[in-house]
């Protein structure tokens, strides 16, 4: 469904990425791993359309679609939720996930997955006239979710989910991340919660310093002492079950 080969970008003159390749098959979880500043955000960015790719390629559904504007790549099917939680505060919540249909005409459609998102997250339907600014953390994540899913996304691109929540919530929003996926919408999730996101996913890539370190799949890799050595450090609960229920 994706597939970036050796993509390579940057800031002004500073690279920062350099050489990725990375697939994401249809239906799937893929998990993006590594620590602060390897470029992980770095790489949404370009694969929206944000970041002017320097080299390399990215096909989504068999285009190629390096170079194309941010809009045109959200009607491909390629959405992004950006990390840092930003909704419009002055904004309700049901105007903050209509704001995530703005490519789109359909107006039924667009209706019935607003009625979906509500489903996925009943607490944003009861506060669906409330101001987004007096959202709680676990809230404002579930609404920029539901603002991702409002563009009819065939995948649908995660940065840090579970940043700053409790586990509580982490455990929510993963839940409802692999019924999304099972709703036939592929994804690609970027975590620092290394063991949640293994647990979740069925492939992961470690990056650091801009370059793919490790990859294999989740389940290889939650018992991979190189994996453990640089980011589990302990051994993994199994909580799978209540993740995927
Ligand atoms: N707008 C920018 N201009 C210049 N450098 C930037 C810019 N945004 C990010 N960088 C740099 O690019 C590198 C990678 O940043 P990136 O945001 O991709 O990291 P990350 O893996 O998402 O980290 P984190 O887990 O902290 O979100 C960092 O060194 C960062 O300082
Ligand atoms: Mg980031």
């Amino acid at each position: 469904m994706l597939k970036v080969s050796g993509l390579t970008t940057g800031y002004g003159k500073i690279q920062i990425l350099r050489g990725i390749d990375l697939e994401v098959p249809k239906g799937e979880i893929v998990a993006l791993l590594g620590g602060n500043g390897t470029g992980k955000s770095t790489l949404l960015k370009a694969l929206s359309g944000l970041l002017p790719v320097w080299d390399g390629t990215i096909e989504f559904n068999g285009q190629p679609i390096h170079g194309l504007p941010p809009h045109t790549i959200v009607r491909a099917g390629l959405t992004q939720v950006t990390q840092g939680k930003d909704s419009y505060p002055a904004m309700t919540v049901e105007e903050n996930l209509k704001l995530g249909a703005y490519t789109r005409s359909d107006k039924a459609g667009i209706a019935d997955d607003l009625d979906r998102v509500y489903e996925y997250f009943p607490r944003l339907l009861e506060r669906r006239k409330q101001l987004s600014a007096t959202l709680s953390g676990g809230e404002v994540q579930m609404l920029v979710i539901g603002r991702g899913l409002m563009a009819s996304p065939k995948l649908l691109m995660l940065d840090e989910p579970s940043a700053a929540l409790a586990p509580k919530i982490v455990m929510e929003i993963f839940s409802i991340i692999n019924r999304i996926r099972k709703s036939g919408i592929s994804i690609l999730v970027v975590e620092q919660n290394v063991r949640m996101a293994l647990l979740l996913a069925g492939y992961g890539y470690i990056i650091r310093d801009g370059v793919i370190l490790i990859e294999g799949k989740a389940r290889d890799m939650i018992n991979d002492p190189d994996v453990k050595n640089s980011f589990l450090g302990g051994t993994v609960a199994n909580t799978s079950r209540d993740i995927k229920a």
